[in-house]
């Protein structure tokens, strides 16, 4: 099984590109089951939940091409196979953004249920609700979420708690629905608002999408369009980040600094200079970080998918901080991971107390999910020695080449079987 071994020690400096965002690309990929039309989706970043997704789409019957690099090409004409099978569903919990899109477009759904995962529970209960009160009749069956609707009927639903992909499974599903749908409590995220995009160059009706309260009105059909998706606010983060961290000076292209200011505001406070422009930030940092409380919430506050890394910035910064996880219920496994480097970090509920120390020493770690990987790649990247990171796999489903581009700004980084 892969590993990176990184060496610690050296500052990083020069220029990197952002790829495409993971989260809005899976969304968006799924959203050609909703025409029969050709759809060309650009900017895809080449991850392995990307190649997870073209898999399930293709046993569905759906056209699937890749012409270039970041470039995926679909067409659902000819699906005939409105089914998400375990084994694919097992490796990306992602896969639930099928059930809205095949309910509307094909009238029925066999997709299965998401098993739990190393963060939380996760259950999909609000997306299964969603459509039930869209008209669906949906039973729980060996394992399989059974969907059936002649046509979907608008709605108006208020969410229990905001659920990012259960946003954009009813925002997709409502859009050929019979009337119009008010979703209400909707999640604000930038990815939902580039898979509204998406949709509205395909001929939906959608309005306030990035507010509490999206409405969709429904049409008859879906067209093709070509689309490009947004760069990846959480790989920016990451290696915002990570230049706090081992000092340096970088500069993030093709990114989007207007939807990272809680990211931002909080590295500011570290004591790093960070720059932004329309489309590129640069980041100076030439002392230790200072330690920096957060606490998650969905967007625009601070985003859940950096919290292990700003654990690790924590772990060898100067003074205490207290971060608070308030989306998934048991997502700090990544800090007994840490506590081997020589961090010092008690837990205690959903909160972390970090005493930061210059001192943390390489060691193997073992990764649990994706950003946890990313946080013991970053506490490498400062540790004395070589620090080994086992189960790499994880982080190749949320980061493109990270050891390359990684590389390229001075760090010693190397994957070895
Ligand atoms: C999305 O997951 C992201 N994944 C996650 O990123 C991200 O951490 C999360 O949103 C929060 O920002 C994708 O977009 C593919 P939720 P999602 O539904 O939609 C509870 C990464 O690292 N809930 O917003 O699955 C749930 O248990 C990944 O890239 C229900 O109770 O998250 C959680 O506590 C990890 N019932 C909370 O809501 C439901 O039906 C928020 O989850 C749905 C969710």
């Amino acid at each position: 099984m892969d590993k990176l071994i990184v060496e610690g020690g050296n500052p990083l400096a020069g220029e990197v590109s952002i790829s495409g965002a993971k989260n809005a690309a899976l969304p968006i990929l799924t959203a050609a089951i909703l025409t029969e039309d050709a759809l060309r989706i650009e900017n895809v970043p080449e991850l392995r939940d990307i190649a997870t997704t073209c898999a399930l789409l293709t046993q569905m019957g759906i056209w699937v091409r890749r012409p270039e690099p970041r470039v995926v090409e679909l067409s659902a004409h000819a699906l005939s196979n409105p089914l998400a099978p375990y084994d694919l569903v097992k490796t990306m919990r992602a896969s639930i953004l099928v059930l809205g899109p095949l309910v509307a477009r094909c009238g029925e759904a066999r997709v299965s249920l998401p098993g739990g995962c190393a963060i939380g529970l996760r259950p999909v209960d609000l997306h299964i609700k969603g459509l039930q009160a869209m008209g669906a009749e949906i039973d729980i069956d060996h394992g399989y979420i059974h969907a059936r609707a002649k046509r979907l009927q608008g709605a108006r639903i208020v969410l229990d708690l905001v659920t990012v992909t259960g946003t954009e499974n009813l925002m997709m599903a409502a859009s050929l629905a019979e009337g119009t749908t008010i979703l209400e409590n909707a999640a604000r995220e930038p990815e939902v608002v580039d898979l509204a995009q998406c949709l509205q160059a395909m001929g939906a009706r959608i309005k306030g999408a990035g507010t509490d309260v999206i409405t969709i009105e429904g049409v008859e059909r879906l067209h093709g369009a070509t689309f490009k998706v947004m760069p990846d606010r959480i790989e920016t983060g990451t290696f915002l980040v990570a230049t706090a961290m081992t000092g340096g000076r970088v500069v993030l292209t093709d990114t989007r600094p207007d939807i990272l200011d809680a990211v931002i505001t909080k590295l500011r406070e570290t004591g790093a200079l960070i720059e932004a422009g329309n489309d590129a930030i640069s980041i100076c940092a030439d002392t230790r970080p200072l330690a920096v409380g957060l606490r998650t919430a969905p967007y625009p506050a601070f985003p859940t998918d950096m919290q292990a890394q700003f654990v690790a910035l924590n772990a060898i910064a100067e003074g205490t901080a207290i971060v608070t996880e308030t989306i998934f219920e048991n997502r700090f496994m990544h800090v007994q991971e840490l506590r081997r480097l020589g961090a010092e970090i008690e837990v205690e509920g959903n909160t972390a107390v970090i005493t930061g120390t210059p001192n943390l020493a390489g060691a193997t770690v073992m990764a649990t999910d994706l950003r946890a990987s990313a946080c013991l790649v970053l506490a490498g990247l400062v540790a004395r020695g070589e620090t080994v990171v086992d189960r790499i796999y994880h982080l190749d489903r949320g980061y493109q080449a990270i050891e390359a581009k990684l590389s390229a700004l001075g760090a010693r980084i190397r994957r070895a079987s």
